[in-house]
């Protein structure tokens, strides 16, 4: 593990004074995330496997793999040692890194397991020790994956949809030391792993990627894919005292597209 940027301070806004943890910061959903708390005053440290071309402005950025244990205790151990103690974290990383069928339980069920559930479990269980002193907020990034029967996705659904209810449960248990926890479900995001996902889905050979978002768009009332802008100033809301009457909940962010299920 390595500190690319230390001894970041938050400037005046509505998160000033507040020490933010955001996982997976180095690009897509988690870098907007970092972004928009930075501008908001907060300090950041945000983390990711690989150092990014360019790191988060204003943001503390350290390498750390949150899919284990050691690497989610290190990291935590960083960002405390950074700075001073934290108020909010936002667990982001997470994703689906191959389609496979249910019935396939060698590859990545337990992967996919560690990076979108247990990692939440463990930095939380790091954290709020430090939260518990001053209150705080903590925000789980979902997918609609746990809505709808999405194919070859049920391994990532199912670890979505452990998230959500460990985040309604942690809600209720720490809301006597003034700490919420809500989660944001959320539905197709153009960012480098959505981008992934249509390039793996069309194939080599399958024609246009573009038709796919195309497709994609128009199965979403608002007739666009989300931005990381839209789900950023979400959180930014979320973990500030602007949302002060807000936990247990379980935001839905999709453009409308689960509300056309039913
Ligand atoms: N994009 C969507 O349409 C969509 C929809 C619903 C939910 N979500 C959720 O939103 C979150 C962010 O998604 P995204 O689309 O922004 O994904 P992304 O573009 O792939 O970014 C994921 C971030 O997490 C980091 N990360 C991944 N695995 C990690 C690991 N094992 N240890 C530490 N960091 C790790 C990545 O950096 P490294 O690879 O360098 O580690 C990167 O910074 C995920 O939880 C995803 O499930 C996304």
């Amino acid at each position: 593990m390595a500190i690319e940027n230390s001894g970041v301070a938050g400037k005046p806004g509505e998160l000033a004074g507040r020490r933010a943890v955001v996982t997976g910061g180095s690009r897509g959903i988690g870098a907007a995330v970092t972004r928009g708390l930075v501008e908001a005053g907060a300090t950041v440290v945000t983390s990711a496997r690989s150092e990014p071309p360019h790191s988060p402005p204003g943001a503390a950025f350290v390498t750390a793999d949150l899919s284990t244990a050691a690497g989610v205790s290190r990291f935590a151990d960083t960002a405390l040692d950074l700075m001073g103690g934290v108020d909010i974290i936002v667990n982001n990383a997470g994703g689906c890194r191959s389609f496979q069928s249910v019935l396939e339980l060698e590859n990545d069920w337990q992967y996919t397991m560690d990076i979108n559930f247990l990692a939440a479990v463990r930095l939380n269980a790091a954290l709020v020790p430090a939260m518990r002193r001053s209150g705080g907020a903590i925000v789980h990034v979902s997918s609609i994956a746990t809505v709808a029967a999405y194919p070859n996705l049920l391994h990532y659904a199912a670890a979505k949809s452990a998230l959500e209810t460990y985040s309604r449960g942690l809600a209720a248990e720490l809301a006597p030391d003034g700490i919420r926890v809500v989660s944001v479900c959320l539905g197709n995001v153009e960012t480098p792993a959505s981008r992934r996902a249509r390039d793996q889905i069309v194939g080599p050979d399958g024609g246009n990627p573009d038709d796919l978002i195309e497709q994609w768009a128009a199965e979403i009332p608002l007739g666009r894919l989300g931005d990381p802008e839209d789900i950023a100033e979400a959180v930014r809301f979320l973990v500030s005292p602007r949302a002060s009457w807000i936990t247990g909940s379980n935001v839905v962010i999709d453009g409308g597209k689960t509300a056309s299920l039913y």
